[in-house]
């Protein structure tokens, strides 16, 4: 812990990130590569260390349970760039007294490495069999021999039927759904980390000194207008929920959703009607807000008053800043995320969805349903668990644009026309002007209301335009 004391090498960000991890957070969140980055040092920190102090070596060490870890939120740009409160080309933070972050004993934080090991160690490497050598240690076998092509050209035919064919079997009851940023997109909110579109990319009228400094909770401390400024426009209320969100909320009205748990803080999960005991949103929400130094609440439509005329809210008791309840890089995530401990054992599906799996502990969570479970991505790109060559045994992999692989789920499933009228009906209720492009609907969707209704069958690939039916079609449930 001296090594990230002095803080030399990685800046003050480090030091903040270990004070966060060691002292006071219980669960946080960061970056995959900032935790592979701080494994790395508290690793060699304690080999250095434990040279002298003839520390137990690490295999006789009781191994931490990954959902009980300590981690902080930060950011893979934070651990590159220093410290997010001081502009990047700052050459030297400010210094920290030497006795500050409470460094624990040895034993804790080699269980602290072991732990940020596990949590950034390659998904190739934590899909692995378990006989290999863990990572770091000499090993004298050859090293397993991994397919050299890449999966990006091997998505299976029939993914989709595959995974419709154990829900129409009911062989899936308790389905967990895992979502972020890809599944608003349609909505017209741009995820966070697609080069170009994404909102990372888009920030520079904030100057922050890097783009996750505005979702920062040591930066936001120094200075909350950048953040108050992106705030005005992401405030829940100037989007409708899309297509996708109604399939989760279909889940739910079929009985077949345990849980959603979402990255997302745009409240669409909610607008959309899935009730408040389904959601998890991991990473907080606009609807409460609170004093970022002493959680004093503070009555969220007011916060929303304040940042919307460009005001600062201040806590009565401590005249702190008040911000709405979004979990920021170096927060604790919210009680109900806690709740995966129950939830991930008991799921028998695990749909991924529009996330990159970047964010920790959130991303790891995929990780934590029994090795049995079937679990399906959409998305973009493969990421996580899916990167890895080949596919686990289960794994099911649609790549394209999320609305398309949610529709062609639908239609296989026979959902796609209760999702049409649950839309009208909902949109209707919020007085919108329905239109063919918001809900990812086809025009003759949108122009017959719940037509169709009476003549579904199972398989609804023929009341779609013909590039859908052919692609269900082609992927025909065999059951
Ligand atoms: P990212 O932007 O990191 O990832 C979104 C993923 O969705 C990417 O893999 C995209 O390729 C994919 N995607 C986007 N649109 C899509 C579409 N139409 N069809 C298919 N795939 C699509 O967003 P998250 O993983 O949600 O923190 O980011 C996690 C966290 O990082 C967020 O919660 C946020 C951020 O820091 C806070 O909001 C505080």
């Amino acid at each position: 812990m001296r090594t990230l004391l002095s803080g030399k090498r990685y800046g003050n960000f480090m030091v903040f990130a270990c004070k966060k991890i060691t002292g006071w957070c219980s669960y946080s969140l960061m970056t995959r590569s900032a935790i592979h980055e701080l494994s790395k040092l508290l690793a060699s920190s304690e080999r250095t260390e434990g040279s002298m102090s003839k520390a137990k070596p690490s295999k006789e060490r009781r191994p931490v349970p990954l959902t009980l870890s300590r981690v902080t939120r930060s950011s893979s740009a934070q651990a590159r760039q220093g410290d997010p409160t001081v502009p990047q080309d700052a050459s030297a933070g400010p210094q920290m007294a030497p006795n500050q972050g409470a460094p624990r004993g040895r034993q804790a934080d080699s269980a602290l490495a072991q732990d940020l090991s596990l949590m950034s160690m390659s998904e190739q490497e934590a899909t692995l069999p378990r006989h290999r050598t863990p990572p770091g240690m000499k090993s004298s076998r050859s090293p397993p021999r991994l397919a050299s092509k890449p999966i990006r050209t091997a998505v299976p035919r029939g993914t989709l039927n595959s995974v419709a064919r154990l829900l129409k079997l009911g062989r899936c009851r308790n389905v967990l759904v895992v979502a972020g940023a890809g599944i608003s997109t349609a909505s017209g909110i741009p995820d966070f980390r697609t080069p170009g579109t994404g909102l990372y990319a888009n920030l520079q009228r904030y100057h922050t000194p890097f783009p996750e400094a505005i979702f920062n909770i040591d930066f936001f401390s120094n200075d909350p207008r950048p953040f108050f400024s992106l705030a005005k426009e992401l405030y829940p209320g100037r989007h409708r929920p899309n297509y996708v969100h109604y399939f989760i909320r279909m889940l739910h009205q079929k009985g077949l959703l345990l849980r959603m748990y979402t990255q997302n803080i745009d409240g669409l999960e909610q607008m959309c009607g899935i009730p408040e005991e389904k959601l998890v949103e991991a990473h907080g929400s606009f609807a409460s807000a609170s004093c970022h130094l002493c959680y004093t609440p503070f009555p969220a439509e007011e916060a929303k008053k304040f940042i919307m005329t460009d005001r600062v809210p201040l806590c009565t008791f401590c005249q702190g800043t008040v911000k709405p309840d979004i979990v920021f890089f170096g927060e604790d995530l919210p009680q109900s995320y806690f709740q995966h401990i129950k939830d991930f054992p008991k799921a028998d599906l695990l749909i991924i969805m529009g996330t990159s799996l970047q964010i920790e502990p959130f991303a790891s969570l995929v990780n934590t349903v029994r090795s049995t479970v079937p679990r399906l991505l959409l998305n973009r790109d493969p990421v996580g668990p899916f990167q890895r060559v080949p596919l686990r045994r289960g794994d099911y992999m649609e790549l394209g644009d999320l609305l398309d692989s949610v529709r062609k789920l639908a239609q296989i499933l026979g959902w796609h026309q209760d999702i049409c009228d649950l839309i009208q009906d909902e949109e209707q209720k919020a007085g919108g002007a329905l239109s063919a492009s918001g809900w990812g609907l086809t025009l003759a969707e949108v122009k017959h209301p719940g037509g169709g209704a009476s003549g579904r069958s199972g398989d609804e690939s023929s009341d779609d335009s013909e590039a859908d039916s052919k692609s269900t079609e082609s992927s025909a449930p065999s059951s």
